[in-house]
């Protein structure tokens, strides 16, 4: 009997997607997991898949040693289990169950990129360790993800024709395809074992902020311009035939025009405005402040989930705090929507240049030379952010891979520019009529900022000299020479520090 080409343990939701994916372009898996009815349903969706022609096969195990007797030299073995101290204690039950220094552990999950950083170092010797960060969920697992490899370079080889076949594909315009036609993978390898869970980090900050600023422009419609839930979802729908396409586009116009089976109202207003978070976001935030690379937009949104949880401040404040505000009564409601979208447009294309910043950033401080062109081409598709304008990126990255930042490639800085009043014009609607709109005025608040040239930062540093003796350039020297103004004494006196 042949042996397994790769092993999935955990066969939870995305273990057993990917294990059956991996089956559908005819590669032999074991399988295990803790639970007997994971084990057991892994099983029996295999069963009908294995029968069919050209098609792998599931070869179920017991425990860890039977995974390791199963599997052909040099061992692949993919970890689909939570993020955090189980991927150590499984990896150290595997090393005990037998694995050997050529064999090859990879870590699925949505592991903290330093916790990938470190288990490269810590199994040295004793493991070959990588990671790939799979976006998609369920179904992008099941039908086609995209995968964020990373670690041992070698490893990559093994490894490398399984992700290549499994992982969602685009043709040559960038478009999605079928799960069996040909196309470019959305799969890469992108470098040392952290730098693929870190590009999976600032993914899920840049859905973050994504799903933030298409909440915030279903707000405006539904609160300023009184459009019903199912008017929405066909302005998101029209809008995704646009530039503005997207998978969460596409989904959110669907959730807007499904309706309650209990109550028959719209969907979305029976789900509670308390939003949930599994941390990802609060990582990229508190990334992006700790590297200096301001992503505030992606903060903005982790903060925007915050606020929504605290429900019972907000009702009470509702309440108290009753403030004068315009009910832009005479408001254009076709032109308002026009702007909304170009608002909606602009504020994502700069949510990307603050990840794409961020990710630049990183890479240079940990010497990672990512390759941003193929990160972009990795989210063309199976991943949740994935959307039209990706193909744009990814060729703005292939004309200039050094490039500053996003917004400034040609193609962008001209929508931008074309499309700003829209942009403004929503945000000061928005601020007029005292509906929230954190996100896109963030990005707005990014945009120019980045914009201007001298910004108060002279006081600011003025402020930090005057009662800290902090120091300060000066416009008129080399920066690296530093000064202090002896502010307690007059005549006030310059000195050199
Ligand atoms: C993906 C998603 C996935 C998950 C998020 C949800 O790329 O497939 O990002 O990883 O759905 O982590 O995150 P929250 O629960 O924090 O919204």
């Amino acid at each position: 009997m042949s042996q397994a080409n790769i092993a999935m343990i955990g066969l939870g939701v995305m273990g057993k997607s990917l294990a059956l994916n991996l089956i559908d372009h005819g590669f032999i898996v074991t399988g295990f997991d803790i639970d007997p009815t994971h084990r057991a349903r892994a099983k029996s969706e295999a069963e009908p898949l294995s029968q069919q022609q050209g098609k792998g096969r599931f070869l179920c195990a017991e425990s860890l040693a039977e995974v390791l007797a199963k599997l052909e030299s040099p061992r692949v073995i993919a970890l689909s289990v939570p993020a955090g101290a189980i991927v150590d204690s499984l990896i150290k039950d595997l090393i005990n169950a037998g694995l050997s220094r050529d064999d090859i552990v990879i870590d699925t999950g949505n592991s903290l990129w330093t916790d990938s950083e470190r288990r490269e170092d810590e199994y040295q010797g004793k493991l070959r360790f990588f990671s790939t960060a799979v976006s998609g969920g369920e179904v992008g697992a099941r039908f086609g993800p995209s995968l964020m490899a990373s670690g041992d370079k070698q490893a990559w080889d093994a490894i490398q024709p399984m992700w290549q076949a499994i992982a969602a594909k685009v043709n040559k315009e960038g478009l999605p395809v079928g799960q069996f036609e040909s196309g470019e993978a959305c799969a890469a390898y992108l470098g040392p074992a952290g730098a693929g869970h870190y590009v999976k980090m600032v993914h899920n900050g840049i859905e973050y902020a994504d799903m933030q600023l298409i909440c915030e422009a279903y707000h405006f419609m539904s609160t300023v311009l009184a459009m019903s839930a199912e008017q929405i979802g066909r302005v998101f729908e029209q809008w995704n035939q646009g530039v503005l396409n997207s998978y969460l586009m596409e989904i959110s116009a669907d959730i807007l025009q499904t309706l309650d089976p209990q109550t028959g109202k719209p969907f979305v207003e029976i789900v509670l405005d308390k939003a949930g978070q599994k941390g990802t976001g609060l990582w990229t935030a508190v990334n992006s402040l700790q590297q200096g690379a301001p992503a505030p937009t992606i903060a903005q949104s982790v903060f925007a989930r915050a606020q929504s949880s605290q429900k019972t401040m907000r009702v009470n404040a509702a309440k108290r705090l009753r403030t004068q505000t315009d009910s832009l009564a005479d408001i254009d409601q076709q032109q308002a929507v026009d702007q909304l979208r170009d608002a909606l447009y602009c504020a994502k294309l700069t949510v990307y240049a603050q990840g794409f910043d961020l990710l630049k950033v990183t890479s240079d401080k940990e010497g990672w030379q990512l390759d941003f062109a193929n990160i972009a081409k990795i989210w063309r598709s199976g991943c949740i952010i994935r959307a039209i304008f990706l193909q744009e990126i990814t060729h703005a990255y292939c004309r200039d891979p050094q490039l500053e930042n996003l917004l400034f490639a040609d193609h962008f800085a001209d929508e931008l520019n074309s499309r700003c009043c829209g942009w403004r014009s929503s945000v000061a609607n928005a601020a007029l009529s005292g509906v929230p709109m954190p996100g896109v005025s963030s990005a707005l608040n990014y945009f120019d900022s980045l914009r201007c040239e001298t910004l108060p930062a002279n006081l600011l540093q003025a402020q930090r000299d005057y009662f800290g003796a902090h120091s300060y350039s000066r416009v008129d020297d080399d920066e690296a020479n530093k000064y202090h103004l002896n502010w307690s004494l007059e005549p006030r006196k310059q000195i050199r520090v």
